[in-house]
């Protein structure tokens, strides 16, 4: 069983959502593919192999690029070197690049689709929940420079994506729970259904064999499916989806990236909680219920006093100011996302304080 949902983003593509499902694999490519890249990282080569071999038994040529884990691989060098094989296989603008890992690996196999031959054809298969839920829908691809995240990219929309539950089978605990912080932000932004799935029942919210898992799952795709449906290239309701992402970014650099993301970003969403809650806009109930949902994904809360000025310095520098303001997404209820633009200094101070460890 499996369901989909249509990003209807550009070129309309599908999000197919279920178990099992490399049979989809070929179909998605269609029959004027004729070379494939899997570009996916190295801890994931025995799964690769399973990929290659099914793409060869449906008649396509098929290449491997392992690559580093995580953010390493979103660098140039490693781009040059899926460039270097795409080059030396002679792969034509009617082939196509597949992402096979988490959230870095289909940044990068975006990027690498989006600047071959100015544009291949592209298919994410995330093994992540981070990579399922954001990174692998949405066409937003890219790689890091020495100055900061996803300075140098591309908007590329895939032709499809995968999202196979069964990958994540094999994933540490943590992994998921961290990926947990963005299903959480679709919850806070847009369907608090969401909220209640996980508050009713953790353990199967949380189990990725479990039917409720894969509804959560399901409905967060769908809000970043209508989101990127009307606003692909982020001049205006997109914006949205940085919910906690300010503070979250400045929190990833002071941790010198060595936290996962969504510990970062879980942070973020209870500041922005206490910033709405400070200038009157949001209940202290939803902000109590940001604790209380994030606290028992087992996700941070609170950060150390004596990080703010970094911290500060660093959202000033964030990509997302616009001209000389800081703004946040924050929310005037569940489900009701707004920016705040240019609070004072005083405001996110006092803000901050709020969530001091
Ligand atoms: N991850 C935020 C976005 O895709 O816009």
């Amino acid at each position: 069983m499996s369901n989909t949902i249509t990003v209807s983003a550009n070129n309309p593509y599908p999000v197919i959502i279920g178990r099992a499902l490399l049979g989809e694999l070929a179909p998605l490519l269609g029959e004027k593919v004729a070379k494939v890249l899997v570009i996916h990282p190295v801890g994931l080569s025995a799964s690769a192999e399973l990929v290659k071999e099914t793409l060869e038994a449906a008649g396509y040529e098929c290449l491997l690029a392992g690559v580093p884990d995580s953010e390493d691989a979103k660098r140039v060098e490693v781009a040059a070197f899926c460039w270097t094989i795409l080059g030396q296989a002679d792969f034509t603008r009617s082939d196509a690049v597949i992402g096979f890992g988490g959230g870095s690996t289909t940044d990068l196999a975006g990027f690498v689709a989006a600047t071959w031959l100015r544009g291949v054809r592209l298919i994410q298969i995330p093994t992540t929940l981070l990579g399922m839920v954001d990174a692998s829908v949405g066409g937003k691809t890219g790689i890091n420079t020495s100055e900061g995240k996803n300075l140098v990219g591309a908007f590329h929309s895939p032709s499809g994506v995968l999202v196979d539950l069964d990958a994540l089978q094999t994933l540490a605990k943590n992994e998921i729970l961290a990926g947990f912080a963005e299903v959480v932000k679709y919850g806070f932004i847009a369907d608090p259904v969401i909220l209640d799935l996980i508050e009713n029942n953790l353990a199967e919210a949380t189990d990725p064999s479990s039917d409720v898992f894969e509804e959560i799952v399901s409905r967060s795709i769908q809000i970043k499916s209508n989101v990127v449906g009307v606003d692909f290239k982020e001049n205006g309701l997109r914006e949205i989806l940085n919910y906690g992402h300010t503070l979250g970014h400045a929190i990833e650099l002071a941790e010198r990236y060595k936290w996962r993301h969504g510990a970062a970003i879980s942070i973020g969403m209870v500041f922005v909680a206490e910033l709405a809650r400070l200038a009157g806009r949001l209940p202290d109930a939803v902000v109590d219920r940001h604790r209380s949902i994030l606290t028992a994904l087992g996700l941070p809360i609170s950060y150390p006093a004596e990080k703010w000025p970094q911290l500060l310095a660093t959202m000033k520098r964030d990509k997302k100011a616009r001209g000389a303001n800081l703004r946040f997404i924050v929310l005037d209820d569940l489900a009701k996302p707004t920016v705040m633009t240019a609070p004072t200094e005083e405001m996110l101070f006092a803000a901050f304080q709020e969530i001091t460890a």
